[in-house]
């Protein structure tokens, strides 16, 4: 290996991870390696680009803690996290999108119907849904991880005035695949602008802070390929504009105004009508092996 040249480098370097002994690392790591070569061949990368592109990620990870990954926001800004979540993806069933920072597992388990309003300030409404296979066959056995933030844009997480697993829980659907959440609309907010992600890349290329309105949802159920997905607002200005890329038509829903009053029982709300989201949701079966 000592006469490392401009032609044979590449080889060179991908071939170094041929000992990795799992089939699919050593596959990730020489691909990335061909990648970036590619990469800095393609763009003539200079010296002082490396390094400040070095000095980006060090910034990066000096913001990252346990609680915040400036990684995951890079991945998220620039659609990465959209794109696997995309790829992952099977045809005919609801789009997969983006995970977010503020899930953390171990969510409160509530009766179905479920109703998260609490003490919460903001618009009450209904989300509703039935979970199917992607042939339409009910899956009585799904369970939904639900989570989203408070009418002053916050996750519970990053808010001390907000008691502790407010506006989450987990449940499981009733006999049909059917659910029913009575909660508080959510609203827009803003990604972290206080690091390296915001100031060097997303802001300077004029692009929106803004996430719009949406709320987070993990269903899982036998034999199904989990989904990991987000609901968002027909309503919400930032629809066209969302700082991750998580937006898909698919899964828009209309709050509808809808007068049923044994629904406003059953989720113990007041008044006899309500706005009410209908969001059904389709998995894929999971991959045969
Ligand atoms: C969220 O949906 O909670 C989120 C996603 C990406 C960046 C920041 C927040
Ligand atoms: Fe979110």
């Amino acid at each position: 290996m000592r006469n490392v040249t401009p032609d044979n480098l590449t080889d060179i370097a991908a071939a170094s991870f041929g000992g990795l002994p799992d089939a699919r690392q050593r596959e990730l790591v020489q691909a990335l390696v061909r990648a970036m070569h590619a990469y800095a061949r393609d763009v003539r990368l200079t010296h002082a680009e490396w390094r400040a592109a070095l000095a980006f990620l060090h910034r990066t990870a000096a913001i990252t803690s346990d609680s915040r990954s400036e990684f995951s926001l890079l991945s998220d800004v620039t659609g990465l996290s959209s794109l696997v979540d995309l790829m992952a993806s099977a045809p005919d069933t609801t789009p997969g999108s983006v995970l977010g920072p503020f899930h953390t597992v171990g969510s409160p388990w509530l009766e179905n119907p479920a109703n998260l309003v609490g003490a919460n300030t903001g618009e009450v409404v209904v989300i509703r849904g039935q979970v199917r296979s992607v042939d339409g066959t009910p899956l009585p056995d799904a369970t939904l991880d639900y989570w989203q933030n408070a009418s002053n844009g916050l996750y519970w997480q990053v808010d001390d005035a907000q008691p502790r697993d407010n506006l989450r829980c987990q449940m499981q659907v009733d006999a049909e695949g059917r659910f029913e959440i009575a909660t508080i609309r959510p609203v827009p907010y803003e990604i972290p602008t206080d690091g390296p992600v915001w100031s060097d890349l997303v802001e300077p290329a004029g692009r929106s802070s803004w996430r719009s309105a949406h709320a987070h949802v993990i269903v899982s159920a036998p034999g199904h390929r989990t989904l990991v997905t987000e609901l968002f607002d027909a309503e919400d200005p930032y629809l066209d504009q969302d700082a991750v890329f998580g937006v898909r038509e698919a899964l828009i829903g209309r709050y509808e105004p809808t007068r049923e009053p044994a629904l406003c029982r059953r989720l113990g709300l007041s008044g006899e009508s309500c706005p009410v989201m209908r969001f059904d949701i389709s998995l894929a079966p999971e991959r045969p092996g």
